[in-house]
């Protein structure tokens, strides 16, 4: 007989996750809308039941907002319980009028939408924003989208995507947080919490629903939708965490994942969704699948038909049918026939009325599609500001050698060069919601506004974003106007079709002929800032090879180039920090900076160690990298005792210190290392961090609680496990930070 896993992961125990509570409700406002559930379910016949469990996209295009013909009809026809892509006030309106006025009970739809990154408001990617490793500022960027969605009609964002991925060829590594599970827990919480805010009642909030149950961040080679096989320790203590923090913060619907995990679809896994979901974390929100994912479950070879497809993911735990219509061909003949159970549709229904009745729905259908909120909150001035604040804080400076940043005042002459300089609609990235392209501020834009009319700044494009050797290309006039600049800007990267959903790459260095465009660029020895756009971690090991400085500023939403002009010029100081490892080469993937240690450790003169022949085992830059304008020393580290007990803490103290000439933002890190046990452990493990701004001079000290409780982790079985022993932790900027702090832990009291 296994023992049972913990019902909450170490990670989430240092966290102080403990139990979730639908939508955060209080016990009273539960019962409450219980008893109004139970009174709509008790009137529905079995056909308005499977209607709630059916979800249809709207057609809705830039040129104006439309629905399919026969869509509407399905409304009328009571057979639809929500729809997705649909939104602005009006709009939103008028479909609700189908549900409300036209169906027999009248129960109004639910509208969802990617809402990733902002809904009008364009913030910078989810990727990016981890980067900030400023959860307030999250918070505030996702209460922003809730406001601005809620007010175009919309109830229901797909938010957060929470999956932890290693593999950077991975296109939607873009939309979740990187690499590390804590920064994923913590990025996940700042998300719901803005989304849901306090009350799910209160008019400018919308649902969230935590994606994609689950593994789908480690899909083989990095291929989308590909197969994902996995211990259930490794999933465990390092997947599934971001989302029961997602749900431990109300979150109050989740989505399945398209892959198959260990076997078995996640949109028909009943092990994922029964007993661990369900069982184990006690979640009462609603399940609904990813697009058309209970259809593919045919594909993926374990369902002869679509009515076997709904059958099993009906019976794994799904309530909801994203696009594909199966619930609605099949439950009620799968009812019927006695192979579903009418109680099995009644748990999934009451989960859909409840979210319904927690927004206020069952009361006012109409209530979030209000014109004149619309009017006065989409693009609000301290919208952009708050988009342009979490832009500075996203971007990481990677290099800064020789110190090209931050230019001078007076510099009189700018070159802007490269493919990316002015394009304002790349700037928004994928999954930009209801982003418009002239609302965004291009690189160029944002310089020439920063820079006024004293500074000349001209432009070239050196090369189209991809070409190959035989493509024309300019780079012969981009270094002659390098030469006669000041100072050059250089915007490489990529196009943001090259990340997201179905966006996987096997190369991910910067496309076409954009590296010979650097090297004849920065060759012209004219100081050069290469500003890097991508929804991922690029390969940039030939680009660091050259004089120059990089800011990669991943896709920094509209008000990118506002943005990135201040960090040039100096108003604002970098302060992002890589969120995800950046390997050398590709042929390092997957890479992590939380790796377990081999047998063999590298040892550089010993042939038979874990190492490549052809390149070092260290990423180019590491997860948690990233330089300011200021010269920041750790000084002091100390601990408040060298040895603790069972029931006891410790105090961390270090002293860091500006001695440079800029403010600077500094993200203290601050890893752990256990001693030897029963299982391996991770070299190091991220366990807290803290964003500090110093004046030039200044120091601050930090202090961070180490409780000895918190030093329980999960053994493959799932036994928790606590070490006597020596542990080791690490403090700095970065996550390969040397020169450890030791302390001893007891478990005798
Ligand atoms: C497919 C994506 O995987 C998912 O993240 C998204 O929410 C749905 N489509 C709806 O657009």
């Amino acid at each position: 007989m296994r023992p049972g896993w913990p019902l909450v992961s170490s990670v989430l125990a240092r966290e102080h996750v403990m139990a979730s509570t639908f939508m955060n409700l209080s016990a009273e406002h539960r019962e409450h809308i219980d008893r109004e559930v139970e009174q709509w379910l008790s009137r529905m016949t079995l056909e308005e039941k499977v209607g709630q469990m059916t979800q249809f996209s709207s057609d809705r295009d830039t040129t104006g907002p439309s629905l399919k013909e026969d869509v509407e009809e399905e409304i009328k026809a009571g057979r639809v319980g929500s729809v997705f892509n649909a939104f602005d006030a009006d709009f939103t309106r008028r479909l609700q009028q189908q549900a409300v006025e036209h169906t027999r009970l009248g129960i109004p739809l639910l509208f969802g939408y990617d809402v990733i990154h902002g809904f009008r408001t364009i913030f910078p990617i989810p990727l990016a924003q981890a980067a900030s490793f400023d959860m307030d500022a999250i918070e505030a960027a996702s209460r922003i989208a809730a406001a601005e969605a809620s007010a175009a009609g919309l109830h229901w964002a797909f938010t957060p995507m929470v999956d932890i991925t290693r593999d950077p060829r991975w296109g939607r590594v873009m939309e979740g947080a990187g690499e590390d599970t804590l920064l994923g827990c913590r990025v996940a919480r700042a998300q719901v919490r803005g989304l849901q805010g306090s009350a799910p009642d209160e008019v400018d909030t919308v649902a969230a629903c935590v994606k994609h149950f689950a593994g789908y961040g480690a899909a083989e080679a990095g291929r989308d939708y590909n197969t994902v096989d996995m211990s259930e320790w490794r999933l465990r203590s390092v997947y599934l965490p971001p989302f029961q923090a997602a749900i431990d913060e109300g979150c109050a619907s989740l989505m399945t994942a398209f892959n198959s995990l260990n076997g078995v679809p996640a949109s028909c896994n009943g092990w994922l969704l029964e007993q661990v979901l369900r069982q184990e974390w006690g979640f009462e929100g609603l399940v609904v699948t990813d697009y058309t994912a209970i259809m593919e479950l045919v594909h993926h070879g374990v369902a002869a038909d679509t009515r076997q497809a709904g059958q099993k993911a009906v019976l794994a735990g799904v309530d909801m049918a994203m696009q594909d219509g199966i619930f609605l061909e099949h439950l009620a003949g799968l009812v019927e026939a006695g192979t579903v159970s009418l109680e099995r549709i009644d748990m999934a229904v009451r989960r859909i009325l409840r979210v319904k009745a927690a927004l206020g729905l069952l009361d006012d259908p109409y209530r979030y599609s209000d014109p004149a909120r619309e009017q006065a909150l989409l693009l609000a001035p301290a919208h952009r500001l708050a988009a342009r604040e979490l832009a500075e804080k996203a971007c990481v400076l990677l290099r800064n050698e020789p110190c090209v940043l931050p230019f001078s005042n007076d510099i009189r002459r700018m070159a802007v060069i490269g493919p990316l300089a002015q394009d304002a609609a790349a700037m928004l990235g994928p999954w930009h919601g209801n982003g418009h392209a002239e609302d965004a501020v291009s690189l160029h834009d944002g310089l020439a506004l920063r820079l006024g009319e004293a500074v000349t700044l001209d432009y070239c494009c050196g090369v189209p974003l991809e070409s190959d050797v035989s493509s024309a290309d300019d780079i012969e006039a981009a270094a002659a106007l390098a030469r006669t600049s000041d100072v050059v800007v250089l915007a490489l990267g990529e196009d943001n079709s090259m990340s997201g959903e179905a966006a996987s790459r096997a190369r991910i260095g910067l496309p076409g002929r954009q590296m010979a465009l650097a090297r004849a660029v920065i060759a012209t020895g004219t100081p050069c800032a290469v500003v890097t756009f991508s929804g991922r971690p690029l390969v940039l090991s030939d680009l660091d090879e050259l004089p120059c400085a990089i800011l990669h500023a991943w896709w920094p939403g509209i008000e990118a180039g506002h943005a990135l002009a201040r960090l040039l010029m100096g108003d604002a100081g970098p302060s992002g920090r890589l969120p995800m490892t950046f390997p050398r080469d590709e042929g390092q993937i997957p890479i992590h900076y939380n790796a377990f240690s081999t047998g063999r450790p590298l040892d550089p003169e010993e042939k038979y160690t874990s190492k490549y022949l052809d390149m070092p085992n260290t990423p180019l830059y590491p997860f948690g990298h990233g330089l300011t304008y200021g010269q920041i020393v750790y000084q002091h580290r100390a601990l408040s005792s060298r040895c603790i007990r069972a029931s006891e803490s410790l105090v961390v103290s270090v002293t860091v210190a500006n001695t440079g000439a800029h403010e600077a933002t500094e993200v203290v890190q601050l890893y752990l290392r256990g001693p030897a046990g029963d299982v391996v452990r991770p070299v190091r493990e991220l366990i807290d961090f803290k964003r500090i701004t110093l004046v030039p001079g200044g120091a601050e000290t930090v202090c961070f609680v180490i409780e000895a409780a918190s030093l329980r982790y999960e053994d493959a079985m799932g036994n928790q496990r606590l070490d006597d022993g020596e542990y080791h932790l690490y403090v700095g900027g970065r996550s390969d930070t040397s020169d450890a702090i030791t302390f001893h832990f007891n478990k005798q009291d």
